[in-house]
């Protein structure tokens, strides 16, 4: 009987990670809505399979029921975490996800109180997205624990694949969520305040070069605030400088058009077709960089930068190591993935290495 389950498992991350779970000895037990894609991945992998809607409620209840932990990988989240964190709470399975949403992940850090009664852990955005730059950013926090000021930036699409054979379809579909629903954002004296989408680039050192970043709404605005409470953040990550120039000039009309649903139905049908997601070569030769610095009122600063491999490649690794840690601990309560493993977690991730940056 298999101890957890991935849900979403037919999915391009949902396969990697199940791909992964099996080459470090698991057999968890691949669920999803659909039959039809489940039973030649489970008979792939030698593994159980279960197909149930997210809606099913009862039938959901006793599938995660079965299993001591879910690891949540069908997105877009923003449809499909509620009913998959009311059945763990329900039925005191402990639950991962890999969303990057912040809405999402708000919404998952409410029930801290409820896991802890419950006795269970909840972690939202055990990915690419937050796990590397949440642990990089505590470190950075703690070498300053006085600093106000906090900048993220992720170089992860423009070294090793380009974009668009950089990310998933899901991936892509998510995006278009995040940016419909919050748009663009930063984090000023604790709280959430809109920008233009292409305002604010700037450029930062890398240890393979100059790039040019601009803020965009990734997950440490609200996991990296409850990491280091550091009350302004902004999360960043670097384009090509053409692509920062037409967003800028594209911004707001574009989260108006976004804003409106059946022009992200269209624009997800379009990516499903056209998306497949990031080659086995680039998956195995990409490279990912982020870089945190942190100041404080008088200017003093702490940086440092995070060398890991590819962002999907690095999801499906540390996603199995994080459901590891889960069942061999005593974790309880919502937390993130820096609160519940430290800052040094990441480096446990193999190809992964950090440079201070002083
Ligand atoms: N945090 C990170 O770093 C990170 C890394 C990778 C992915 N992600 C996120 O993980 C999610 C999945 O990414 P992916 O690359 O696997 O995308 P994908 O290839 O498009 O797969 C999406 C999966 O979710 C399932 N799904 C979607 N909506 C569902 C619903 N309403 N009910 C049940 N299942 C549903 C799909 O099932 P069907 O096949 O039946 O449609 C499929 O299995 C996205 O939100 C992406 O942003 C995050």
């Amino acid at each position: 009987m298999a101890d957890w389950m991935i849900y979403g498992a037919t999915g391009y991350t949902g396969v990697l990670v199940a791909e992964e779970a099996v080459r470090r000895g698991h057999k968890p037990l691949l669920a999803g809505r659909s039959e039809a894609k489940l039973k030649p991945l489970a008979e792939r992998l030698g593994l159980e399979y279960a197909a149930v809607s997210l809606d099913e409620t009862a039938a959901l209840e006793k599938i995660v029921g079965s299993v001591k932990l879910v690891y949540h990988a069908a997105g877009p989240f923003t449809y499909t975490s509620q009913p998959m964190l009311q059945a763990c709470l329900k039925m005191g399975a402990h639950y991962l996800d890999i969303t990057g949403e912040l809405p999402v992940l708000q919404n998952a850090f409410k029930y801290d109180a409820a896991a802890q009664e419950k006795g269970i852990v909840i972690i939202p955005g055990v990915g690419f997205d937050v796990i590397p730059s949440d642990c990089l950013l505590r470190y950075v926090a703690d070498h300053l624990p006085d600093a106000t000021h906090l900048e993220v930036v992720l170089d992860a699409l423009s070294s090793g694949s380009d974009i668009g054979g950089g990310v998933s379809a899901g991936t892509a579909k998510s995006i278009l969520e995040i940016l419909a629903a919050v748009g663009n954002l930063m984090r000023q004296e604790g709280q959430l305040v809109p920008i233009p989408l292409g305002s604010g680039a700037k450029q930062f050192r890398f240890p393979h070069g100059e790039r040019l970043a601009m803020p965009i709404p990734w997950g440490d605005l609200e996991v990296g605030y409850r990491t280091t409470q550091i009350p302004n953040i902004t999360t960043y990550l670097t384009f090509p400088p053409t692509i920062i120039r037409l967003t800028r000039v594209m911004g707001w009309a574009l989260r108006g058009l976004l804003k409106r649903r059946f022009i992200r139905n269209f624009a997800g049908k379009q990516i499903d077709h056209l998306i497949i997601g990031p080659s086995e070569h680039a998956r195995q030769t990409g490279r990912s960089f982020i870089y945190a610095r942190t100041s404080n009122a008088a200017g003093k600063q702490a940086a440092a930068w995070l060398e890991t491999g590819e962002a999907y490649q690095f999801t499906a690794i540390a996603g199995v190591r994080v459901v590891e840690q889960v069942l061999d601990g005593a974790y309880r309560g919502a937390l993130t993935p820096a609160l519940a493993f430290g800052a040094d977690f990441v480096l446990e991730i193999e190809g992964t290495r950090r440079m201070d940056s002083l």
